[in-house]
């Protein structure tokens, strides 16, 4: 009979399953995804190229990534019908209710929705790869009250993505294209993180893909997961971003705002992580691409806020910043609104959602754990 004390809440410590995927090492502070770091994968590969890893376990030929980046570009246009699902939502959901529900009607209306093989699988993830960033792009759009962008058959990913969002060549330069494929390549997959479970744990049931990846988006949602990278940007709204003010006036008052924060008991987001007790790996990197985005549109007063409000958290409990935090101001300084960061996060993810979802399904076992009942004692009625 399982007792209370057999619970291990919010099943921390728990190794659930195995996974070839990506492993993730607190001790030195690593992520490698298919045994690579993920840090090499940012600086030299495409978010493409790291899509094919994820989902074959292998870096794709030449033949390989050219083929399938001649099918993402011809896959990027959004079905009509679920621009009109989009378009019966209205503005004031947030945008991940789009992004869930247009999953939702993309699985609905798939012609193979219920097929699993592995060749139908890896088709229906990498059309979700390629169709998502339409979904993002066709919603912040409509929620500034602007017409939908075409998208471009000469861009690669991230240019298409920034093109599809903001229809303007300010967003394909150099920099901004490679922070926001950096952050793609960042997000893409962290082992047996909440949203990812929660599509295994679907995936275990024998539903079908869309069904697995419609629950994860769900609970990606939260702040305490996903819904971080939109909460830190909040954060720095509710501290106030002076355009006027230096980068050290920023800070002092950063740290001032942590400091009451903290003796008030609350927790901030974009700090702490579940695994990593000593900083996150995928800080370091994304942190270089939010230097990049403060040079590029000149704004070192949005450096200011980060380096007070993470010095200010070090002295106080030693917590370190999670991934989030670097994300949040880079998205907002490409000029997204802050509810989008999280569908980003999405984009990134399905890659490695997806690869779960297969990896769970080679190998299936319904994941259905136990409870310790603390109820009421049996009773006549
Ligand atoms: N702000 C203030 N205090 C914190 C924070 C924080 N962000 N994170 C942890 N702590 C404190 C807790 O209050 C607790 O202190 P106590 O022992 O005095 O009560 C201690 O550190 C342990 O925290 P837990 O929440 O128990 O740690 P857990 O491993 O369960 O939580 C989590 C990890 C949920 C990520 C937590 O750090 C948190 O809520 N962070 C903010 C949300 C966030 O940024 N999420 C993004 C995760 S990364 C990602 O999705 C890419």
């Amino acid at each position: 009979m399982s007792t209370t004390d057999d619970i291990k809440k919010g099943l921390a410590g728990v190794i659930a399953d195995s996974t070839a995927i990506s492993k993730v090492n607190p001790e030195t502070n690593s992520l490698l995804y298919r045994g690579y770091p993920v840090q090499d994968l940012a600086a030299n590969l495409s978010f493409e190229a790291v899509a094919m890893l994820l989902w074959t376990g292998e870096l794709p030929t030449d033949d390989e990534l050219g083929a399938f980046t001649e099918y993402e570009r011809s896959h990027r246009q959004l079905d009509p019908a679920v621009k009109n699902a989009i378009d019966l939502l209205p503005e004031t959901c947030h945008p991940m209710d789009t992004a869930r529900t247009a999953v939702s009607v993309m699985g609905a209306r798939h012609p193979q929705a219920g097929d699993s093989d592995p060749d139908t699988e890896l088709a229906k993830a990498q059309e979700l790869f390629a169709r998502f960033p339409a979904i993002v792009a066709y919603d912040q759009r409509r929620r500034r009250g602007l017409e939908p962008v075409e998208p471009r058959g000469d861009l690669t990913y991230a240019e298409n993505f920034l093109w599809m969002v903001f229809g303007d060549e300010e967003h394909l330069a150099p920099p901004v294209v490679e922070a926001f494929e950096v952050s793609m390549v960042l997000y893409a997959e962290h082992s047996f993180n909440a949203s990812t479970f929660t599509a295994r744990v679907i995936t275990s049931t024998l539903a079908d893909l869309h069904s697995a990846v419609t629950g994860a988006i769900g609970a990606l949602k939260g702040p305490l997961h996903g819904g971080a990278n939109e909460a830190v940007m909040y954060t720095f709204d509710e501290i106030g971003v002076d355009r006027n003010e230096s980068r050290e006036q920023a800070a002092a008052r950063a740290k001032a705002w942590m400091e009451d924060a903290l003796a008030a008991k609350k927790k901030v987001m974009g700090f702490g992580h579940r695994v990593y007790k000593n900083g996150d790996s995928r800080v370091p990197t994304m942190k270089g691409a939010l230097d990049a985005m403060v040079e590029h549109y000149e704004r070192p007063e949005l450096l200011g806020l980060y380096d007070g409000l993470e010095a200010a958290m070090d002295e106080a409990k030693s917590i370190k910043p999670n991934l989030d935090y670097p994300a949040g101001p880079t998205y907002h300084l490409m000029g997204f609104d802050t509810q989008m960061f999280t569908p980003l996060f999405i984009a990134s993810r399905i890659t490695g959602w997806t690869a779960h979802i297969m990896e769970q399904r080679a190998n299936n076992s319904l994941i259905r754990p136990l409870a310790a009942y603390n109820g009421a004692d049996q009773r006549a009625l």
